[in-house]
């Protein structure tokens, strides 16, 4: 008896489907493998990445993937350079075999950031965060340029002077809050900063002046504007993972897809929620520009900016220097200001209180710093001309702000792609046995046109060639000029460098010191209690910790304030 064996025709199709594939991918797997060895200036060179570093997979995986001690690995810091004795190491990624160069090096990443024409955005990655349109932060070339002259001289001394005002402010209102709260009881740094930095560029930079607390009820919108721009902050991130064909499909041929259409659905509510207050803003902002009004001391020149840019036709912008802008241009650069003015600076400060209240000595001398300044405490009002006159004085507490964001920059890893071939330097080093750098060698590496070329920020700012054996430590006084030392200026790139670094960094610098101060001024920053009984580092590990987003988040940090008695 034989019994017949039966092949269906699916059953081949199946078959063939996953030799196809298998094939593509082991097609893909020696490429990549074969661009990786190739790579021979820099170690290692045989290392893959499974997903390209800067592309949405990797952004949703980044807390756990890829693993310890893999290349691209978020937690890093400086070790894999370490390990193999190189600022720069190499990798391709697996699926389009693009070569990736990752530099640690101050000296590499200054002529990589210098050279805007050389080194350009990977302009696709950014294509998700143009949810209104095209803004300053996506583009590149005159495209950018334009956008970027339109905003430029906002973000000028008198602005900065506005800045302080508004902070001085904004803490005072902080303070009425943190006053009800028992000593006992920590607070939550990332929402009441999130709060108070939403406030000041809602002031500083749009002309907005709310409450600490916003009655939604009473306004036109369905949520009040603090709310609406985090809803609209938190819908990037689906926008970013959802395939944007199935985007397209939802929002425009209101196609019914299960499980993804309530979820773009959300986002895009949150999108109009926003839209619907910024139209108010604007069309605010417009008629007083055509009524002439002039500048009071509240201007704020960021809004009257791009709103004046958005009324010039393309021809007169063209004129001036070529500074117009379309609707949604304004909207989009509207939103990445927003943005951008708000989430960086909050999770900044949030690791600042932190770190006060770890390094109690170092929180006493910021104290003294301002106890000079506002021997009879905060002023509820600080006229804009104190600005300069105090902000100088701050050179401490300035220095604490700057360890902070060494330690933890918002934003740890940005990538340009070579635009023609070229040579980078980078180092070769090797360790004493005492754990020290022995000897230090500089290498020429080769970057051919389409390479990935990482600003791997946080490896560069906890490189020990440039900040020392005790580069982990937090020690402010490093970030201070003395006779026999000068702060190693290039190693330095939490705002970014060159003609594409972070516009917003003075207003930054100046709302974040004022803050700090502020608040040094009128409380002891305490850790919380639950924390007393641990050792330093693992109450560093506890309130330090961060998770990968668009920025880093802090996941953990909280603070107790007592009222100081002078
Ligand atoms: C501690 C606070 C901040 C940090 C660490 C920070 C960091 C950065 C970094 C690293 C970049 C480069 C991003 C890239 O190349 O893709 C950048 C760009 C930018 N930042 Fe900031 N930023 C901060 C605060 C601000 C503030 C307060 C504003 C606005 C008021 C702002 C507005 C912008 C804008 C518009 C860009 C794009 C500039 C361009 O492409 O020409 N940032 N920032
Ligand atoms: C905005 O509204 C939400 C929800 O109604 C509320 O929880 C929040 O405190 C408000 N935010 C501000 C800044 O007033």
């Amino acid at each position: 008896m034989f019994s017949q064996v039966k092949i269906s025709l699916s059953e081949i199709v199946t078959a063939a489907t996953v030799a196809w594939v298998a094939q593509v991918l082991l097609g893909k797997w020696i490429k990549a493998k074969h661009v990786a060895r190739e790579l021979s200036s820099c170690p290692p060179t045989s290392a893959l990445t499974l997903f390209n570093p800067f592309r949405p997979i990797s952004l949703a995986i980044g807390s756990f993937y890829p693993f310890k001690n893999q290349l691209g690995n978020m937690f890093a810091r400086f070790s894999l350079y370490k390990k193999y004795g190189s600022t720069c190491l190499v990798s391709a990624t697996f699926w389009d075999a693009i070569p990736t160069y990752w530099f640690a090096d101050a000296d590499a990443l200054k002529t990589i950031t210098s050279d805007r024409f050389t080194f350009m955005k990977d302009v696709e990655a950014y294509e998700t965060l143009n949810v209104y349109g095209h803004s300053i932060v996506g583009q590149e070339g005159t495209e950018w340029k334009r956008h970027r002259a339109v905003a430029m001289n906002a973000f000028n001394e008198a602005n900065n002077a506005l800045v302080w005002r508004e902070s001085t402010r904004t803490v005072n209102k902080w303070f009425t809050q943190i006053d009800a709260v028992p000593l006992d009881e920590s607070i939550d740094l990332l929402r009441d900063l999130t709060r108070a930095t939403l406030l000041i560029i809602g002031s500083a930079g749009f002309g907005r002046h709310a409450p600490w607390v916003e009655d939604s009820s009473s306004l036109s919108h369905k949520v009040n504007l603090s709310s609406a721009v985090e809803e609209a902050t938190a819908q990037l991130l689906p926008r970013i993972l959802i395939p944007k064909f199935i985007w397209n499909a939802i929002t425009q041929n209101n196609v019914y897809i299960p499980f993804f259409k309530p979820v773009v659905d959300k986002a895009q509510d949150a999108l109009e929620v926003l839209r619907g207050h910024m139209a108010e803003i604007i069309s605010e902002a417009r008629s007083r520009l055509i009524n002439d009004e002039k500048d009071n001391e509240d201007g704020a020149a960021l809004l009257k900016n791009l709103v004046e840019a958005n009324m010039m036709t393309f021809e007169q912008g063209n004129e001036g220097g070529y500074k117009s802008l379309t609707d949604e241009e304004l909207y989009s650069n509207m939103f990445m200001y927003y943005l951008a003015g708000h989430e960086t600076t909050a999770h900044t400060l949030c690791f600042v209180f932190v770190y006060l209240a770890l390094y109690p000595e170092c929180q006493q001398k910021v104290f003294e710093e301002i106890l000079k300044i506002y021997p009879n405490g905060v002023p509820t009002e600080a006229p804009p001309s104190s600005y300069k006159k105090i902000l100088p004085q701050l050179e401490y507490t300035s220095a604490v702000l700057h360890e902070s964001l060494r330690l933890c920059p918002p934003v740890i890893r940005l990538v340009k792609l070579a635009q023609r071939d070229t040579i980078l330097k980078s180092k070769r080093f090797v360790m004493s046995s005492k754990g020290n750098i022995g000897s230090t060698e500089v290498v020429d590496v080769p970057i051919e046109k389409g390479a990935m070329c990482v600003l791997d920020i946080l490896g560069l700012h906890m490189n020990l060639i440039h900040w020392g054996n005790d580069v982990e430590k937090f020690k402010p006084e490093r970030f201070i000029d003395t006779p026999h030392y000068t702060w190693p200026r290039d190693a330095f790139l939490a705002f970014s460098g060159g003609p594409r670094s972070c516009i917003g960094q003075r207003f930054a610098i100046t709302e974040s010191v004022c803050i700090i101060a502020s608040v040094v001024r009128r409380y002891e920053v305490l850790l919380p209690q639950d924390v007393l009984a641990m050792k330093l580092e693992e109450q560093e590990r506890r309130l330090l910790d961060w998770k990968p987003g668009m920025t880093i988040i802090p996941a953990n940090a909280r603070v107790r304030f007592k009222k100081r008695e002078i």
